[in-house]
Parts: structure tokens; C-alpha cells; sequence
């Protein structure tokens, strides 16, 4: 009885707009995501998308295990995705083919009037691509970064996926003027940087939360990760990097992102001295860790921003940053793997602190609504 009351309106809509000229239902949009750090973008996001707009949530399945991803969607209120793709890992090849596939039957079916892609994994390229092919618009967010380094797959995925979009929404002035350097100016918009709106919403949550690591103070250690392709597939360059934490004066916390634990597996690689090994953390967690470290160490580009934001110096384990702005005033210095230049620049921020304002540069914690607005404006546009 129930269920006929509450479906009827639905019916009703529906009726209404076959017949009618006009369409009382707003526009649709499909939302891609598949990886842990696009979960934490899509949450401010897909709240401002929601409040005038039809949101259509795909997760790719390319994260899966629950640490991951579900772990996510329930910390950061995310709605449940309305399309699980279960695509799992691979090689790029296999795996963004398998996503093209899948993503082009959901957008037929949905026929959306945008599709909005997050970040630079193979789940953002996968879901410009498809929609591209199907002659809908994309808007990207987080475009216009350059790492200039295209042995990365998250460079070419960020590279294509911005030529393949007609609503570039850049974080920084930076991802603006690099467009531009490669012929893109037209749906360019500065509007700052989701990961800055994630912060300014949890971070008072975060800092409630009961200290939960034992026998370690607050403030009294480093926090590191590492997981990027070009870090733990080579076991000569993991292991320089394991035997630089294993050498800091402080206790290291080390959460293994899944990629990381299975190549120190496959290698037969321990650290030691103070390393302290964790499982992937949740993201409220992440952020208490970050707040409360002596510095983070790290390959993840989102941790050298989040470091940023919340006053953490940080050693970027890379040669490379896409984000650029965090290495003025020392905030952030490039080491590479090379455990004495590592040495070098926990040595060099621990000597004189190194001090910066964080506000601003990513944006006022407002980028979501101006996203929303701007994704809203142009599906309009094209009724
Ligand atoms: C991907 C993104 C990277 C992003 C990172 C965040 C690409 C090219 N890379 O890298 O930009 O910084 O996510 O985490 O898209 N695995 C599990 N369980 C999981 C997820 C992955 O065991 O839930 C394993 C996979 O089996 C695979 C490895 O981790 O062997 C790597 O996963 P993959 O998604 O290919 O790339 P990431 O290194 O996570």
C-alpha cells in the first residue's frame, strides 16, 4: 500500500513530462569516481551537484577493498553509488577498457546532460573518454595540473582527459596558465580546490576524535605514504625509500596503501629502526595524522596539499609536483628516493620551521558551490 502512494507522484512526473514541452525535472548529471582520493573530492561536490541537480553516481569499482572505498562513502555521508561497475584492478590497458564499456551502457541509458570527472586516475579518463565518444560535455575538475612528466599514467589521464572537456574547472591560477600554454582558453574557470571545501568540513570533526595511536604522542612522529607506481614497482628505489624512514630520529607511521604492501611482499622488503606499519587509514584519521605530525612524507599529491592546508611541512618523496604553489617558502621540498636528500630536507625543516599562510592559495573552502553553479549553468544551457 505503501510502496503505490509513494511511487505515484514519480509516475505522475513522468507522465507530465512526456507530454509536456517543457521539463520540470532538472538536469541530469553522471558523477565518475572509482578511487579513494576522488571519494573525498566528490563529497563536497556531489552535496552542492544535489541542490539543483540530478546526480547519477558511478563508481568504477577500480578501489574495492573496503578500506578503500565503502570505508569512505560512509565516513564522508556520500550517497551509495546509483551504478557499481566492479571493474578491479589490472593492467591500464585491461582496465580502463573494461570501464570504457561499462560507462558507455550507463550513459546511453542515462543519456545525462554532463558527465563531471574528478582528479587524473584511469576512472577519469575512462569517463571522458566515454562520454566523449558519445558527444556529451564534459566538465573535469581539477584540471589544467602538470607534473610535465609523462612516464606517469596520472599525467596522461590529466593531459586527455582536459582536451577532452568543455568545462575545465582549474583549482589554481596555475592549472589556468597551463592550459593555456597548450591552446585551451575557452570553459577555462579558476574556482579553487575541492580538497580545500573536504578540509574546512572535517577537520573540527577530525580534531574530536579520541587520539588513537598507542604509545605515540601527538606530534612526536612523521607520517608517510607511498604508492605510486614509480616508487614501489622499482625494489632498489623502495628500498631507498624504506631505509630513509628507517633512518628518521622520530617514530615513522606508515599506512600501506594495498599497491605498496603487495610489492613489499613481492620483493621481500621490511623496514626497520621506527617505522611503524598501519593499515590504510580512514580519511578523518588521515587528516587528525597529518595535523598532528612533525612532517609528512609522502608521493601523494593530495597529502602534499592537505599538509599545506593544515601547517605541516612536507618532503615530497617525487621529482616532480603538480602542485606547485606548496614549494614556495619551503612549505613543501622535492627528494626524490635518494635517502640522503630525503635526510637533507627532514633535517632542513626540522632546523628552521618553515611558516606560510594556507589560506587562499586553494581556494576560500567555497570551490564545490562554484562547480555546481557553473556544471548547472552549462547542462541548462544545452536543454
Ligand atoms: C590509483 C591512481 C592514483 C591515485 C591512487 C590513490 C591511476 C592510474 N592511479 O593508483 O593516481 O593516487 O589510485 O590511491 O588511476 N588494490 C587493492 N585494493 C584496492 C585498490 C587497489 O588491492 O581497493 C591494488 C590493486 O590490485 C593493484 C594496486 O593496488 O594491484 C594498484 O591499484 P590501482 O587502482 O591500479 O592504482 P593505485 O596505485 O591505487
Amino acid at each position: 500500500m505503501r510502496r503505490q502512494i509513494n511511487t505515484w507522484p514519480r509516475r505522475a512526473d513522468k507522465l507530465l513530462r512526456s507530454v509536456s514541452p517543457w521539463s520540470p525535472r532538472p538536469p541530469t548529471v553522471v558523477t565518475v569516481v572509482g578511487a579513494r582520493p576522488q571519494f573525498v573530492k566528490l563529497a563536497p561536490l556531489s552535496r552542492a551537484l544535489r541542490r539543483g541537480l540530478r546526480e547519477v553516481l558511478v563508481h568504477t569499482g577500480q578501489h574495492y577493498d573496503h578500506e578503500m572505498s565503502d570505508a569512505f562513502f560512509s565516513e564522508l555521508a556520500l550517497p551509495a553509488p546509483d551504478r557499481h561497475l566492479g571493474v578491479g584492478s589490472g593492467p591500464h590497458g585491461a582496465m580502463t577498457g573494461r570501464m570504457l564499456e561499462a560507462l558507455e551502457a550507463v550513459l546511453v541509458a542515462e543519456a545525462p546532460d554532463m558527465v563531471v570527472v574528478v582528479g587524473d586516475t584511469n576512472s577519469t579518463l575512462a569517463g571522458a573518454l566515454a562520454a566523449a565518444k558519445l558527444g556529451l560535455p564534459v566538465a573535469h575538475v581539477e584540471a589544467g595540473l602538470r607534473s610535465f612528466d609523462l612516464r606517469m599514467p596520472e599525467e596522461i589521464n590529466r593531459r586527455l582527459t582536459d582536451h577532452l572537456s568543455q568545462l575545465l574547472l582549474c583549482p589554481t591560477p596555475t592549472g589556468v596558465r597551463n592550459l593555456a600554454r597548450e591552446g585551451i582558453r575557452r570553459g577555462v574557470h579558476r574556482v579553487g580546490d575541492v580538497m580545500a571545501d573536504a578540509v574546512r568540513n572535517w577537520l573540527p570533526r577530525a580534531r574530536r576524535r579520541p587520539w588513537a595511536v598507542e604509545g605515540i604522542a601527538p606530534g612526536a612522529y612523521y607520517l608517510a605514504t607511498v604508492h605510486r607506481q614509480e616508487n614501489v614497482d622499482d625494489p632498489e628505489r623502495l628500498g631507498g625509500l624504506l631505509r630513509a624512514l628507517s633512518a628518521l630520529r622520530h617514530p615513522t607511521l606508515l599506512p600501506l596503501h594495498p599497491r605498496t604492501a603487495q610489492r613489499l611482499e613481492a620483493h621481500g622488503l621490511k623496514p626497520g629502526g621506527l617505522v611503524h606499519l598501519l593499515p590504510p587509514q580512514p580519511y578523518l584519521e588521515m587528516l587528525r595524522l597529518q595535523a598532528e605530525a612533525r612532517a609528512v612524507l609522502t608521493d601523494s599529491g593530495g597529502m602534499q596539499k592537505e599538509a599545506y592546508l593544515l601547517g605541516t611541512p612536507c618532503i615530497t618523496l617525487r621529482e616532480t609536483t603538480e602542485w606547485v604553489e606548496t614549494l614556495r617558502g619551503g612549505a613543501n621540498r622535492l627528494a626524490g628516493a635518494d635517502p640522503r636528500r630525503i635526510a637533507r630536507a627532514v633535517a632542513a625543516v626540522e632546523g628552521k620551521r618553515p611558516r606560510w599562510d594556507p589560506r587562499r592559495t586553494y581556494g576560500d573552502g567555497h570551490a564545490a558551490e562554484r562547480i555546481a553553479k557553473l556544471i548547472a549553468a552549462a547542462a541548462r544551457r544545452r536543454r
